[in-house]
């Protein structure tokens, strides 16, 4: 990580790390304790019920080491081999405690020491703690899901049948049209990012629903503080017309639900227009900062489409428990989420949309250590045209989660994964840490000066509520 710029840190006031460490992960965890208890109660077996327990109790345990500021302990050896980096980190940054440590390596440990309770069982070594909230949350989203999916459907049938998009005569107007088109789903993709389950504590279901339909959409534009995507354009249309065979996109993905809907939405509508040939998109492998997606999140979304009535249209206990009703998806609705099953299934079996988990993505150091720590991934990344990283996390671990002046450029707050790495790299996030660089002079002060975009002690508060967002390009390959 960089030793340019100081990473946030949990004992900083002035931090979004100290209202997270205090207030936030210890919601995170009873959240995580409730989930198990109700599970707990759904199994007859015995060994089953005795291990949850004991994962209640060690979650418990977890809880108050972390409210009664203790130090970091060891993780337990869960037989994977990321065990040991961890503990070696813990013990090299001289065994800190939770309210005065690095927040990013805090963050990854807590998410990385939950899985181990579960990895340390018999029956719940693969168990999802956060699996039912990234469902419910992904059911809520109905209204944008249904718009989404209606839109989608269109532009890509066209561009399947047509080869063009609806409207365009020209050469010219159908590549204007195509980067009208790249514009809004890298948008859409972008915005999806602001619902992620880890900031829910405060946010409702009513809240989500206006951030996700495309008014709001419009309305946001005005929000994103930089916007490089014409650049990526720029890129991905050069390999297209050098006649390049093989044109990959990668997208390091963030969360399950809406987000990786959305996620999805812009990879089939980049390789439905020839933008890219393949797609690969890379998960978690252990439940991670709450919604992150792990590979049964994507099947869930499939089977989910798959059956859209019985997910979107057919009320859940839950709902009968709360006396809400729920209206049956109209014929078109229904066609249209099959649609897409039935479109990202194919994609998926041709080979042209894949799933590639690496336990890199899980480590608790920033992107820094890439190149260096992890050459395979690395040279795997060279290989694609575009590198899309999604969301907040995968934005402080590019930055190394660092206190860089606001106007430091991109390029240089990536440091190894900048020009020389090879790799091209575009971040699309929405802001929700108080990292955030490669503005333009200013633009950080006006955002401190406006309501509640900072208090006395300086604070950054105006980057913590996934308001705004910065969309960044760097040329590796340059
Ligand atoms: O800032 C709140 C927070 O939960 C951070 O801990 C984390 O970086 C981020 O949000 C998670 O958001 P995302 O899902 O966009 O990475
Ligand atoms: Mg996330």
């Amino acid at each position: 990580d960089t030793f340019t710029a100081t990473q946030y840190n949990t004992s900083d006031p002035t931090s979004f790390a100290h209202t997270s460490a205090r207030a936030r992960w210890p919601t995170i965890i009873t959240q995580g304790i409730d989930d198990v208890h109700r599970s707990t109660h759904d199994f007859q077996d015995e060994e089953t019920i005795r291990e949850g327990k004991w994962i209640v109790a060690e979650l418990a345990r977890l809880k108050y080491e972390l409210q009664h500021d203790r130090e970091l302990t060891p993780i337990t050896d869960d037989g994977e081999r990321d065990v040991e980096a961890y503990n070696k980190e813990l013990a090299a940054r001289g065994n800190p405690k939770w309210h005065s440590v690095p927040w990013l390596y805090a963050e990854c440990y807590l998410y990385r020491r939950i899985s181990s309770v579960f990895k340390q069982t018999k029956k719940w070594r693969s168990y999802d703690v956060f699996a039912r909230q990234k469902m419910s949350t992904f059911k809520s989203s109905r209204p944008a899901v249904i718009e989404l999916a209606a839109r989608y459907r269109d532009i890509v049938t066209e561009l399947e049948s047509q080869h063009t998009v609806k409207g365009a005569e020209t050469q010219e107007q159908l590549e204007e049209a195509e980067k009208v088109l790249f514009t809004e789903m890298c948008e859409i993709c972008l915005w999806g990012n602001a619902t992620d389950l880890s900031l829910l504590t405060n946010l409702s279901y009513e809240d989500i629903q206006k951030l996700q339909g495309s008014q709001a959409r419009k309305d946001s534009e005005k929000n994103i503080l930089v916007n490089d995507l014409g650049r990526a354009f720029q890129v991905l249309t050069a390999a297209q017309k050098e006649g390049k065979k093989e044109r990959r996109v990668d997208i390091v993905l963030d969360n399950a639900g809406f987000e990786l809907f959305v996620d999805l939405i812009l990879a089939g509508y980049l390789i439905a227009s020839g933008l890219a040939t393949t797609v690969v998109l890379h998960p978690k492998s252990i439940p991670w900062f709450v919604s992150d997606v792990l590979p049964a999140d994507f099947i869930a979304l499939l089977s989910a489409l798959a059956a859209p009535q019985n997910f979107y249209g057919a009320q859940s206990d839950e709902d009968k428990k709360a006396g809400k009703e729920t209206t049956p998806l109209s014929e078109t609705e229904d066609s249209n989420l099959q649609f897409l099953f039935q479109n990202w299934s194919q994609m998926h079996a041709e080979g042209q949309l894949m799933l590639r988990p690496n336990d890199f993505w899980t480590a608790a150091g920033s992107y820094w250590r890439l190149p260096k720590a992890e050459r395979d991934l690395c040279e795997d990344l060279k290989e694609s045209e575009l590198v899309i990283f999604k969301g907040d996390l995968n934005y402080r671990k590019l930055t190394a989660d660092a206190a860089w002046p606001a106007t430091t450029p991109f390029t240089d707050a990536i440091g190894p994964m900048g020009p020389a790495s090879g790799i091209r790299v575009l971040a699309l996030r929405t802001c929700k840490a108080d990292v955030v660089v490669g503005l333009p002079e200013g633009q950080d002060e006006r955002l401190k000066a406006m309501e509640g975009g900072s208090e006395e002690n300086g604070a950054r508060k105006w980057a913590w509520s996934g308001k705004w967002a910065v969309v960044q390009f760097s040329d590796g390959k340059a």
